[in-house]
């Protein structure tokens, strides 16, 4: 191939124009990604792509990127439209052999693409998220030329089956009797975890496991005139956050829940009041009503 030094200077010099023009956006290095794009330039034309590529248009259309790209595209990057994401084409449209396919770059490169554009608030820890270390990219959660659900443009109808197509388990326990009311639609695995990434163990929603309870039972939050030590430490010392086949998601049935650390003498270690076949049936709650904390003047033991 001739004229590879002029063109190199076209590329350096369309680069700047580029990121100088793109605000809170910044240009991939395509040729570190693939040294094939070093050799091409950007077409700037989704008409010469669409000469050859009708069949994907109708339903990229669709979609969230082809209305903004293409009706109100707010930086230079955006106005690439196709090429924002598939890279400079001129080598392709010349020779489409030349492909320049996705899919031959590692989830971290292909996920840099979109990064692009969408750095911002939820992407803030993906790259330190559970999920580009297992070797997940984007496009595994989402779908880009073909809008399949109504929001997020997610790969799967709803959140929750494209998270069950990995996460088996989680399906199973969120079948349990008392679950957190995922299935019936009510709340969404992202009420509770940020899939992009967090600083949190589990990619929580929020600062800790109590602060993403809180988000939704602020009665549980406090303060209490008496606080009951686990509760503060973490919900999840009796709580499972899925789903469990004892009540009210504990990790333990009835009194064993709390038996599991008061095994100290008294009533505790009576049968009547320790065992869940008992007239006390769910055991301790029956009279510690108020076990996340109580604000009676008297309700030290719980009881009120
Ligand atoms: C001269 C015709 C032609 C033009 C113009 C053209 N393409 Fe292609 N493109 C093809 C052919 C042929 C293939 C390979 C067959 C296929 O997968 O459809 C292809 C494949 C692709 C692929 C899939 C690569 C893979 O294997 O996964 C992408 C992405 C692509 N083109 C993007 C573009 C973009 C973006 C433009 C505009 C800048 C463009 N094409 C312009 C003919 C063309
Ligand atoms: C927001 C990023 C993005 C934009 C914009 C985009 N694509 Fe894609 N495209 C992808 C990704 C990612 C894939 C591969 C996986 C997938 O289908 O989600 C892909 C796949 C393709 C394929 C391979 C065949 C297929 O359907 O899988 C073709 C061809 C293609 N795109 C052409 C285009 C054309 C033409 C445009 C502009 C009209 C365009 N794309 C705009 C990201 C994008
Ligand atoms: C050139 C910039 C750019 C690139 C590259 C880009 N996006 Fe976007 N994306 C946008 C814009 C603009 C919107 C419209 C929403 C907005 O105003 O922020 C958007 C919206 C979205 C949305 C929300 C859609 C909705 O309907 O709620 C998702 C999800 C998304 N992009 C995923 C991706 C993925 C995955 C990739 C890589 C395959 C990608 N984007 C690449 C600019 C970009
Ligand atoms: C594990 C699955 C998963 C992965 C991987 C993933 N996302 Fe998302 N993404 C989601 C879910 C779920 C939503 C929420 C959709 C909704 O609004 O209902 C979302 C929403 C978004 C949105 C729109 C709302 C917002 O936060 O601005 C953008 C943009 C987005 N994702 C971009 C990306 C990009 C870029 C990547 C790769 C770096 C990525 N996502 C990887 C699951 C994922
Ligand atoms: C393409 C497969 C895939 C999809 C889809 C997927 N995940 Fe994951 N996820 C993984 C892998 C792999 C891991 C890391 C290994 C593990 O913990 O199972 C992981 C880990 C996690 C973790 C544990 C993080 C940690 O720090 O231990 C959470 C929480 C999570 N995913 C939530 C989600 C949610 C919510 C969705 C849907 C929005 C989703 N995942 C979709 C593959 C996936
Ligand atoms: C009510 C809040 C909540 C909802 C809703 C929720 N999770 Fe979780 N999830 C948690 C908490 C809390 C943990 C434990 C984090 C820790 O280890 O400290 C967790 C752990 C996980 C883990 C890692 C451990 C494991 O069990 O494998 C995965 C994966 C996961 N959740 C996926 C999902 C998926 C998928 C959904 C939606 C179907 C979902 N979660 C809905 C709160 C929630
Ligand atoms: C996005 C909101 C939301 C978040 C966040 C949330 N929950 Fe819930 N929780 C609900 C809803 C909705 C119900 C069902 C209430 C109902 O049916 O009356 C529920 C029910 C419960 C129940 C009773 C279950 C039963 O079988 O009746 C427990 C226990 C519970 N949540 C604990 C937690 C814990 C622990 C966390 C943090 C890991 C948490 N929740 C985070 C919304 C949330
Ligand atoms: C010491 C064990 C323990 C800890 C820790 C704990 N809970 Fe509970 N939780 C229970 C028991 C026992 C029940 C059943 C209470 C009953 O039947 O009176 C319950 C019931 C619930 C319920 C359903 C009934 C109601 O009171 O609304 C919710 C919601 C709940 N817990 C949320 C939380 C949240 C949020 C946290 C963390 C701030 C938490 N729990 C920490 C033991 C605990
Ligand atoms: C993870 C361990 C743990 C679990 C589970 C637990 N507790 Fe506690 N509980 C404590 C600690 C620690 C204290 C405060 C230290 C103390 O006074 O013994 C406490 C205090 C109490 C007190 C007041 C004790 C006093 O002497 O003032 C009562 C009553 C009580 N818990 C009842 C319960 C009940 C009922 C359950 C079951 C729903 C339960 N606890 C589950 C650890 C636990
Ligand atoms: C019939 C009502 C009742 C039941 C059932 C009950 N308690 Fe109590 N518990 C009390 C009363 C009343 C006190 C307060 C005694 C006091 O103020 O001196 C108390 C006190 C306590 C204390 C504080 C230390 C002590 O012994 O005085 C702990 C811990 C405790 N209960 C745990 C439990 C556990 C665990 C269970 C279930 C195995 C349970 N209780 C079942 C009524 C009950």
């Amino acid at each position: 191939m001739t004229g590879r030094f002029w063109e190199g200077a076209v590329i350096a010099v369309a680069a700047v124009v580029l990121s100088a023009g793109v605000a809170g956006a910044k240009e991939v290095d395509w040729g570190a990604l693939n040294p094939e794009y070093r050799e091409a330039t950007f077409v700037k034309d989704t008409g010469v792509c669409l000469g050859c590529h009708e069949e994907v248009h109708a339903a990229y259309a669709e979609t969230t990127h082809g209305k903004a790209f293409r009706f109100n595209p707010r930086n230079a990057l955006q106005k690439l439209d196709c090429e924002a994401c598939h890279g400079p084409r001129s080598k392709h449209i010349e020779d489409p052999d030349d492909r320049l396919a996705l899919r031959t770059l590692a989830a971290a490169q292909r996920s840099a693409i979109c990064l692009q554009c969408h750095q911002d608030g939820g992407r803030m820890h993906w790259r330190s998220g559970a999920h580009q270390a297992a070797g997940q990219s984007c496009s595994d959660c989402h779908s880009v030329m073909r809008k399949r659900s109504d929001r997020g443009l997610l790969s799967a109808e709803s959140e929750q089956a494209v998270c069950y197509t990995c996460h088996a388990n989680v399906r199973a326990e969120a079948q349990k009797a008392s679950h957190h009311p995922i299935r019936e639609g009510k709340i969404r695995c992202s009420d509770c975890h940020n899939p992009h990434g967090s600083v949190t163990r589990g990619m929580l929603a929020g600062g800790s496991v109590n602060q993403t309870c809180y988000s939704c039972h602020q009665e549980k939050r406090g303060p209490f005139l008496w606080e009951h030590a686990p509760v503060r430490e973490s919900c999840l010392t009796c709580h499972t956050p899925h789903g469990s086949n004892n009540r009210d998601l504990l990790n333990l049935k009835g009194p064993a829940q709390c038996i599991s650390c008061h095994q100290y003498g008294g009533h505790v270690n009576q049968f009547r009041y320790n065992r869940v076949s008992t007239p006390y049936g769910n055991g301790c709650v029956n009279c510690h009503v108020t076990v996340h904390g109580s604000n009676h003047p008297s309700g030290a033991k719980f009881n009120r």
